[in-house]
Protein backbone atom coordinates (compact mmCIF):
# COMPACT_ATOMS: atom_id res chain seq x y z
CA UNK A 1 0.00 0.00 0.00
CA UNK A 2 2.79 2.26 0.64
CA UNK A 3 4.89 1.77 -2.29
CA UNK A 4 2.30 2.32 -4.48
CA UNK A 5 1.39 5.60 -2.83
CA UNK A 6 4.91 6.43 -3.25
CA UNK A 7 4.88 5.18 -6.92
CA UNK A 8 2.07 7.38 -7.14
CA UNK A 9 3.10 10.33 -5.85
CA UNK A 10 6.77 10.02 -8.17
CA UNK A 11 4.36 9.52 -10.84
CA UNK A 12 2.41 12.89 -10.36
CA UNK A 13 5.76 14.85 -9.23
CA UNK A 14 8.01 13.59 -12.37
CA UNK A 15 8.12 16.25 -14.27
CA UNK A 16 8.72 14.65 -17.62
CA UNK A 17 6.01 12.52 -19.14
CA UNK A 18 3.99 11.16 -22.37
CA UNK A 19 0.41 12.87 -22.13
CA UNK A 20 -1.02 11.06 -24.77
CA UNK A 21 0.21 7.88 -27.00
CA UNK A 22 -2.32 8.21 -30.26
CA UNK A 23 -2.09 4.98 -31.85
CA UNK A 24 -5.12 3.79 -34.04
CA UNK A 25 -6.67 0.42 -32.94
CA UNK A 26 -7.08 -0.63 -36.90
CA UNK A 27 -4.48 0.39 -39.61
CA UNK A 28 -6.05 0.48 -43.05
CA UNK A 29 -3.34 -1.43 -45.12
CA UNK A 30 -4.33 0.68 -48.48
CA UNK A 31 -3.23 4.17 -46.43
CA UNK A 32 -0.84 5.39 -44.34
CA UNK A 33 -1.42 5.46 -40.52
CA UNK A 34 0.31 8.54 -38.32
CA UNK A 35 1.23 7.65 -34.76
CA UNK A 36 1.59 10.96 -32.65
CA UNK A 37 3.25 10.71 -28.98
CA UNK A 38 2.16 13.82 -27.39
CA UNK A 39 4.82 14.46 -24.09
CA UNK A 40 5.68 17.41 -21.82
CA UNK A 41 9.52 18.11 -20.68
CA UNK A 42 8.24 21.16 -17.97
CA UNK A 43 11.60 21.83 -16.29
CA UNK A 44 14.03 18.80 -18.23
CA UNK A 45 15.49 19.14 -21.40
CA UNK A 46 14.11 16.39 -23.73
CA UNK A 47 17.66 14.51 -25.07
CA UNK A 48 15.84 11.98 -27.64
CA UNK A 49 12.44 10.81 -28.41
CA UNK A 50 12.47 7.24 -29.79
CA UNK A 51 9.54 5.34 -31.55
CA UNK A 52 9.60 1.97 -31.70
CA UNK A 53 7.34 -0.97 -33.58
CA UNK A 54 8.19 -4.18 -31.56
CA UNK A 55 11.79 -4.30 -30.54
CA UNK A 56 13.04 -2.54 -33.36
CA UNK A 57 13.77 1.46 -33.37
CA UNK A 58 11.51 3.02 -36.17
CA UNK A 59 12.31 6.66 -35.36
CA UNK A 60 14.91 8.53 -33.46
CA UNK A 61 14.61 12.22 -33.14
CA UNK A 62 17.56 14.07 -31.65
CA UNK A 63 16.89 18.00 -31.57
CA UNK A 64 20.73 18.84 -30.83
CA UNK A 65 21.67 16.67 -33.53
CA UNK A 66 21.70 17.24 -37.48
CA UNK A 67 18.96 15.58 -39.37
CA UNK A 68 17.27 15.85 -35.99
CA UNK A 69 15.36 12.83 -37.44
CA UNK A 70 16.39 9.52 -38.29
CA UNK A 71 14.11 6.65 -39.72
CA UNK A 72 15.10 2.90 -39.49
CA UNK A 73 13.26 0.79 -42.49
CA UNK A 74 12.73 -2.35 -40.20
CA UNK A 75 11.32 -5.47 -41.94
CA UNK A 76 7.51 -5.60 -41.84
CA UNK A 77 6.68 -1.69 -41.85
CA UNK A 78 7.63 0.83 -43.79
CA UNK A 79 8.77 3.96 -42.78
CA UNK A 80 7.49 6.74 -44.30
CA UNK A 81 8.45 9.88 -42.60
CA UNK A 82 8.61 11.73 -39.48
CA UNK A 83 7.92 14.90 -37.93
CA UNK A 84 8.55 15.98 -34.37
CA UNK A 85 9.12 19.42 -32.48
CA UNK A 86 9.51 20.46 -28.30
CA UNK A 87 5.92 18.50 -27.46
CA UNK A 88 5.23 16.12 -29.95
CA UNK A 89 6.78 13.06 -32.07
CA UNK A 90 5.20 11.92 -35.58
CA UNK A 91 5.86 8.95 -37.20
CA UNK A 92 4.02 7.78 -40.90
CA UNK A 93 3.76 4.03 -41.20
CA UNK A 94 2.52 2.26 -44.27
CA UNK A 95 1.21 -0.91 -43.02
CA UNK A 96 1.75 -4.20 -44.86
CA UNK A 97 -0.88 -6.06 -45.74
CA UNK A 98 -0.94 -8.93 -43.87
CA UNK A 99 -3.36 -8.75 -40.77
CA UNK A 100 -0.79 -8.32 -37.85
CA UNK A 101 -1.03 -6.97 -34.56
CA UNK A 102 1.77 -5.01 -33.95
CA UNK A 103 2.82 -2.80 -30.71
CA UNK A 104 4.24 0.54 -30.54
CA UNK A 105 5.87 2.32 -28.45
CA UNK A 106 6.97 6.08 -27.87
CA UNK A 107 9.75 6.59 -25.15
CA UNK A 108 11.32 10.01 -24.11
CA UNK A 109 14.64 10.54 -22.32
CA UNK A 110 15.60 14.02 -20.36
CA UNK A 111 19.53 15.06 -20.81
CA UNK A 112 22.49 13.77 -19.09
CA UNK A 113 23.78 13.24 -16.94
CA UNK A 114 20.76 11.38 -15.64
CA UNK A 115 18.92 10.19 -18.66
CA UNK A 116 15.93 9.03 -17.37
CA UNK A 117 13.11 7.53 -19.39
CA UNK A 118 9.35 7.29 -20.04
CA UNK A 119 7.60 5.28 -22.42
CA UNK A 120 3.89 3.88 -23.24
CA UNK A 121 2.89 1.18 -25.90
CA UNK A 122 -0.07 0.52 -27.85
CA UNK A 123 -1.25 -2.08 -29.97
CA UNK A 124 -1.82 -1.81 -33.63
CA UNK A 125 -3.90 -4.24 -35.95
CA UNK A 126 -4.00 -4.09 -40.04
CA UNK A 127 -7.32 -4.19 -40.59
CA UNK A 128 -9.59 -3.62 -43.53
CA UNK A 129 -12.97 -3.23 -42.79
CA UNK A 130 -15.88 -4.61 -44.91
CA UNK A 131 -17.68 -1.36 -46.29
CA UNK A 132 -21.17 -3.20 -45.95
CA UNK A 133 -23.04 -6.57 -44.32
CA UNK A 134 -22.85 -9.56 -45.79
CA UNK A 135 -25.35 -10.31 -48.80
CA UNK A 136 -27.82 -13.28 -48.64
CA UNK A 137 -28.50 -15.03 -52.22
CA UNK A 138 -31.10 -17.41 -53.13
CA UNK A 139 -33.55 -16.94 -50.55
CA UNK A 140 -37.19 -17.60 -51.75
CA UNK A 141 -39.89 -15.62 -49.76
CA UNK A 142 -42.28 -18.19 -49.21
CA UNK A 143 -40.87 -21.65 -48.66
CA UNK A 144 -42.76 -24.91 -48.15
CA UNK A 145 -42.77 -27.68 -45.44
CA UNK A 146 -40.01 -30.17 -46.38
CA UNK A 147 -38.17 -28.06 -48.96
CA UNK A 148 -34.61 -27.38 -50.03
CA UNK A 149 -33.22 -24.12 -50.28
CA UNK A 150 -29.31 -23.47 -50.91
CA UNK A 151 -28.38 -19.89 -49.68
CA UNK A 152 -25.16 -18.15 -49.92
CA UNK A 153 -23.90 -15.66 -48.18
CA UNK A 154 -21.11 -13.31 -49.49
CA UNK A 155 -19.26 -11.04 -47.40
CA UNK A 156 -17.64 -7.59 -48.80
CA UNK A 157 -13.97 -7.21 -49.31
CA UNK A 158 -11.60 -7.30 -45.89
CA UNK A 159 -8.44 -7.88 -44.56
CA UNK A 160 -7.97 -10.02 -42.61
CA UNK A 161 -11.28 -12.07 -45.03
CA UNK A 162 -14.27 -12.58 -42.98
CA UNK A 163 -15.11 -16.13 -41.41
CA UNK A 164 -19.12 -17.02 -42.64
CA UNK A 165 -21.08 -17.99 -39.90
CA UNK A 166 -24.64 -18.96 -40.25
CA UNK A 167 -27.34 -18.91 -37.93
CA UNK A 168 -30.68 -20.54 -37.65
CA UNK A 169 -32.57 -18.74 -34.95
CA UNK A 170 -30.29 -18.57 -32.76
CA UNK A 171 -28.82 -21.78 -33.46
CA UNK A 172 -24.92 -22.23 -35.07
CA UNK A 173 -24.55 -23.88 -38.16
CA UNK A 174 -21.74 -26.10 -38.23
CA UNK A 175 -19.50 -25.96 -40.86
CA UNK A 176 -19.35 -29.26 -43.48
CA UNK A 177 -16.61 -30.44 -45.70
CA UNK A 178 -18.43 -29.25 -48.85
CA UNK A 179 -19.75 -25.99 -46.94
CA UNK A 180 -16.48 -24.45 -45.66
CA UNK A 181 -15.74 -20.50 -45.99
CA UNK A 182 -14.31 -20.23 -49.49
CA UNK A 183 -12.11 -16.74 -50.30
CA UNK A 184 -11.50 -14.72 -53.62
CA UNK A 185 -8.62 -14.12 -55.11
CA UNK A 186 -6.93 -10.77 -53.39
CA UNK A 187 -7.36 -7.01 -54.40
CA UNK A 188 -4.62 -4.49 -53.82
CA UNK A 189 -4.06 -4.21 -50.33
CA UNK A 190 -4.64 -8.44 -49.84
CA UNK A 191 -8.64 -7.72 -49.26
CA UNK A 192 -10.23 -10.55 -50.19
CA UNK A 193 -14.35 -11.31 -50.00
CA UNK A 194 -15.40 -14.98 -48.51
CA UNK A 195 -18.65 -16.64 -48.87
CA UNK A 196 -19.95 -19.68 -47.93
CA UNK A 197 -23.44 -21.61 -48.75
CA UNK A 198 -26.08 -23.13 -46.38
CA UNK A 199 -27.98 -26.42 -47.14
CA UNK A 200 -31.26 -25.69 -45.31
CA UNK A 201 -34.02 -28.26 -45.07
CA UNK A 202 -36.92 -26.42 -44.83
CA UNK A 203 -38.37 -28.21 -41.23
CA UNK A 204 -42.08 -30.34 -42.01
CA UNK A 205 -44.32 -27.81 -39.36
CA UNK A 206 -47.54 -26.48 -40.57
CA UNK A 207 -47.03 -23.24 -40.46
CA UNK A 208 -44.41 -20.00 -39.23
CA UNK A 209 -41.18 -18.26 -40.11
CA UNK A 210 -37.44 -18.98 -40.24
CA UNK A 211 -35.06 -16.71 -38.80
CA UNK A 212 -31.60 -16.96 -40.97
CA UNK A 213 -28.30 -14.79 -40.11
CA UNK A 214 -25.12 -14.48 -41.70
CA UNK A 215 -22.51 -13.52 -40.27
CA UNK A 216 -19.27 -12.15 -41.58
CA UNK A 217 -16.41 -12.11 -38.49
CA UNK A 218 -13.00 -10.71 -38.95
CA UNK A 219 -10.78 -12.79 -36.78
CA UNK A 220 -8.92 -9.89 -35.46
CA UNK A 221 -8.87 -8.55 -31.70
CA UNK A 222 -10.88 -6.80 -30.94
CA UNK A 223 -13.26 -8.60 -33.49
CA UNK A 224 -15.12 -7.25 -35.94
CA UNK A 225 -18.94 -8.19 -36.75
CA UNK A 226 -21.38 -7.34 -39.63
CA UNK A 227 -24.29 -9.77 -40.03
CA UNK A 228 -27.39 -9.61 -42.41
CA UNK A 229 -30.94 -11.78 -41.56
CA UNK A 230 -33.79 -12.96 -44.09
CA UNK A 231 -37.14 -14.52 -42.57
CA UNK A 232 -38.32 -17.48 -44.56
CA UNK A 233 -42.15 -17.95 -44.24
CA UNK A 234 -43.14 -21.01 -44.22
CA UNK A 235 -46.88 -21.72 -45.98
CA UNK A 236 -48.70 -24.64 -45.76
CA UNK A 237 -51.95 -24.94 -47.50
CA UNK A 238 -54.39 -25.33 -44.84
CA UNK A 239 -53.18 -22.52 -43.43
CA UNK A 240 -53.71 -20.62 -46.75
CA UNK A 241 -57.17 -21.88 -46.55
CA UNK A 242 -58.18 -20.87 -43.11
CA UNK A 243 -56.98 -17.47 -43.31
CA UNK A 244 -58.61 -16.59 -46.37
CA UNK A 245 -61.93 -18.00 -45.25
CA UNK A 246 -61.59 -16.10 -41.39
CA UNK A 247 -61.03 -13.12 -43.43
CA UNK A 248 -63.99 -13.18 -45.29
CA UNK A 249 -66.55 -12.57 -43.19
CA UNK A 250 -65.70 -9.59 -41.24
CA UNK A 251 -63.99 -6.67 -43.35
CA UNK A 252 -62.03 -8.55 -46.78
CA UNK A 253 -58.01 -7.08 -46.53
CA UNK A 254 -57.68 -7.04 -49.72
CA UNK A 255 -53.99 -7.07 -49.68
CA UNK A 256 -53.93 -10.76 -47.85
CA UNK A 257 -56.53 -11.61 -50.45
CA UNK A 258 -54.27 -10.58 -53.26
CA UNK A 259 -51.06 -12.22 -52.09
CA UNK A 260 -52.57 -15.51 -50.51
CA UNK A 261 -54.33 -15.80 -54.30
CA UNK A 262 -50.77 -15.59 -55.62
CA UNK A 263 -49.32 -18.20 -53.28
CA UNK A 264 -51.84 -20.40 -54.03
CA UNK A 265 -51.02 -20.25 -57.10
CA UNK A 266 -47.41 -20.92 -57.11
CA UNK A 267 -48.20 -24.00 -55.03
CA UNK A 268 -50.71 -25.26 -57.15
CA UNK A 269 -47.90 -24.73 -60.32
CA UNK A 270 -44.91 -26.15 -58.38
CA UNK A 271 -46.93 -29.29 -57.29
C1 LIG B 1 11.55 2.03 -46.58
O1 LIG B 1 11.44 1.01 -47.55
C2 LIG B 1 10.41 1.23 -48.49
C3 LIG B 1 10.33 0.04 -49.43
O2 LIG B 1 11.35 -0.89 -49.19
C4 LIG B 1 10.64 2.53 -49.25
O3 LIG B 1 9.56 2.75 -50.13
C5 LIG B 1 10.72 3.67 -48.24
O4 LIG B 1 11.00 4.87 -48.90
C6 LIG B 1 11.80 3.38 -47.23
N1 LIG B 1 11.78 4.43 -46.22
C7 LIG B 1 12.90 5.02 -45.81
C8 LIG B 1 12.71 6.06 -44.78
O5 LIG B 1 13.98 4.74 -46.23
C1 LIG C 1 -21.72 -17.71 -53.84
O1 LIG C 1 -21.50 -16.34 -54.12
C2 LIG C 1 -20.18 -16.01 -54.48
C3 LIG C 1 -20.05 -14.51 -54.54
O2 LIG C 1 -21.11 -13.92 -55.22
C4 LIG C 1 -19.83 -16.70 -55.78
O3 LIG C 1 -18.53 -16.38 -56.15
C5 LIG C 1 -19.98 -18.20 -55.59
O4 LIG C 1 -19.74 -18.88 -56.79
C6 LIG C 1 -21.37 -18.55 -55.07
N1 LIG C 1 -21.39 -19.96 -54.74
C7 LIG C 1 -22.38 -20.77 -55.11
C8 LIG C 1 -22.23 -22.20 -54.73
O5 LIG C 1 -23.36 -20.35 -55.71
Amino acid sequence: MKIFTILTILALTSAYKITQLKVPLYADPRRAAELICDFQMNDETLHSVKWYRDMHEILRYNPSQKPSIRLFNVTGINVQGGECQAEWCMVRVMPLPFAVRAAFTCEISTEGPRFQIARQTKQMTVVAMPERDPVIIGAPKLVRPGEHVLLNCSSDFSLPPADINWYIGNENQKQEQWQRTELSLPQAGGLRTSWRVLHLAVPTVESGALRVRCEAALPVEPPVLRDTSIVLTLYSRTQLFSKYVANTGARIDFQLVWATMWVYVLIVITL
